[in-house]
C-alpha cells in the first residue's frame, strides 16, 4: 500500500534513542539521558503567562498562514538586528519549528534534478528533507578539518546540477562554529554560483567565548538575496515542545512557504504565537543569559570528564550543547567477548551495560563518532561519563 517514497522514508534516529532512553527510565531503570536534542528546563514564566493570557483570551481561531502581524513584527526586528539588514514583515514566516521552516524552506528552494551541499557530519534532518523535496544531498566531509569547513573542497563539489548549500552554525552534532573567513568565502561562492544558502542558526545564542556566532548575511549583507535564514525557540528559549521556529527569507520565497504552509498546517498555534511573542520581550533576555551560562560550565565538566578517557577524543566544541567525541578506536575491542564493530552496536551497548544513552554517529553520517548532549543537570554529566569511563576500562 505504501509509496516508493514513504518506505524510502527513515524515522529520526536521534528521537529513537530518546525514546528508548524514555523507555528503560519508566522500567525503573536509572539511565543517564545523554540522546536528548533539547534543555531539561521549563520555560520561563514571562512566556508561560502569555500563553495563560491567550488561552483566557480565546485565542482559538486560525491566524493568517505564517503568523500574526504582532509576532511577525518583532521577529523582523529580531532579524534585522542579527543581520544589520533591513527584513521587513513580508520577509518573515512563522512556523511549528525550525524543523518545519527548514522543510519548507527545501521544498521550495529544491527539486529534482537539483544537488544540495550538506556538510558531513550533519543534522540528521536536512538530508531526509532534501529527499524528500526530491533533490540529491551532497555530502562535503569535515571530520578530517575539526569540523570547519574546506572551502576549496566545497568548491570542487559544485557543478551545474548544484542548487544550493545548508549550513548550520553553531553545528549540531558536532558543537563547532564555523570560522568567519570560510563564511564569507563561501558567500561569495554562493554568490558566484547563483546558489540558494540555507543557513540554520537555531543555536545562535549559545556559543561560548571566545568563539563568536557570524550570520552571513551580515557578513556579506549581498547574501540576503540569496539565503533562507532558520531560527527556532526550541533551544534558547526552552520551548522545543511548544514548537516555535521562523524562516526570514526574500519575498518569493516567503510567498511560496506561505503557499505551502496554508495547504499543510495553515497556520502555526495561535497560542504559541502569543507566548513567542512573549520571549522576544527585553524583560525575557535575562532567561537567555542564564540558559547559556550555565550549559558553558555544564560544557567544561563535560568536556573535561570526557577528554580524561583515553583513548577517546573530542574536537573542542564552541557552541550548541554537544559534544562529538572520536570513538573510532572503541572499535573491534570487545566488551565480556562481545566484540564492538560499530557505533550503533557501541551505543547500544552503553545504554544496556552503562546505562547512558547517546545517539550514534552514523545518525549524522559518521561512523566513528557518538554525540553527547551536556544539557543535563551538572551530577548526572558527572555521573554518565563516570560510567562511560568504567565501560571503557572494561574493554579488552
Ligand atoms: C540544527 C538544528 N536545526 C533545526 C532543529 C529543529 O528545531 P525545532 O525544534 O525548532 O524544530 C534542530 C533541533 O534539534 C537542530 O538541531
Amino acid at each position: 500500500m505504501l509509496t516508493e517514497r514513504a518506505r524510502a522514508l527513515t524515522g529520526s534516529q536521534t528521537s529513537g534513542m530518546r525514546n528508548r532512553a524514555r523507555k528503560l527510565s519508566a522500567a525503573g531503570v536509572k539511565v543517564v539521558n545523554f540522546a536528548a536534542g533539547e534543555l531539561d528546563q521549563d520555560t520561563s514564566q514571562i512566556v508561560k503567562d502569555a500563553a495563560h493570557r491567550a488561552i483566557d483570551g480565546a485565542r482559538n481561531q486560525y491566524t493568517d498562514t505564517l503568523g500574526i502581524k504582532e509576532l511577525r513584527e518583532g521577529l523582523a526586528a529580531r532579524v534585522t538586528r542579527k543581520t544589520g539588514v533591513e527584513y521587513a514583515v513580508e520577509e518573515i514566516g512563522f512556523t511549528a519549528g525550525a524543523k518545519q521552516a527548514l522543510f519548507a524552506a527545501a521544498f521550495v528552494g529544491f527539486g529534482p534534478g537539483d544537488e544540495v551541499i550538506i556538510p558531513a557530519p550533519y543534522w540528521v534532518t536536512f538530508p531526509e528533507q532534501v529527499r524528500l523535496a526530491g533533490a540529491t544531498p551532497v555530502f562535503l566531509p569535515t571530520a578530517e578539518n575539526d569540523f570547519q569547513i574546506d572551502v576549496e573542497a566545497l568548491a570542487q563539489l559544485i557543478t551545474p546540477r548544484t542548487r544550493g548549500i545548508i549550513l548550520n552554525t553553531p553545528h549540531n552534532p558536532t558543537g563547532v562554529v564555523y570560522h568567519t573567513g570560510a563564511l564569507e568565502k563561501i558567500a561569495r561562492l554562493v554568490l558566484q554560483h547563483n546558489l540558494t544558502c540555507v543557513f540554520d542558526e537555531c543555536y545562535d545564542e549559545l556559543v561560548y567565548a571566545p568563539a563568536v556566532h557570524q550570520n552571513i548575511v551580515k557578513l556579506v549583507p549581498e547574501m540576503k538575496a540569496r539565503t533562507i535564514l532558520i531560527g527556532s525557540f526550541s533551544k534558547t528559549y526552552c520551548m522545543a515542545g511548544w514548537r516555535a521556529g521562523y524562516v526570514a527569507a526574500p519575498q518569493p520565497i516567503i510567498k511560496a512557504i506561505a503557499n505551502l504552509q496554508s495547504h499543510t498546517a495553515s497556520n502555526p498555534c495561535n497560542l504559541v504565537q502569543y507566548a513567542t511573542l512573549a520571549a522576544l520581550e527585553p524583560g525575557n533576555d535575562p532567561f537567555v543569559t542564564r540558559i547559556r551560562e550555565q550549559l558553558r560550565r555544564q560544557r567544561e565538566t563535560a568536556l573535561q570528564l570526557v577528554q580524561a578517557i583515553a583513548p577517546l577524543t573530542c574536537v573542542v566544541p564552541t557552541g550548541a550543547f554537544y559534544l562529538f567525541p572520536d570513538v573510532s578506536r572503541l572499535l573491534n575491542r570487545s566488551f565480556k567477548g562481545e566484540l564492538l564493530t560499530s557505533v550503533d552496536q557501541l551505543a547500544e551497548m552503553l545504554l544496556e551495560h552503562a546505562h547512558i544513552a547517546v545517539v550514534p554517529g552514523s545518525a549524522f553520517g559518521s561512523d566513528r563518532h557518538v554525540r553527547i548532549s551536556y544539557a543535563i543537570p551538572t551530577e548526572q554529566i558527572t555521573t554518565g561519563l563516570q560510567s562511560l569511563a568504567r565501560f571503557v576500562q572494561s574493554l579488552d
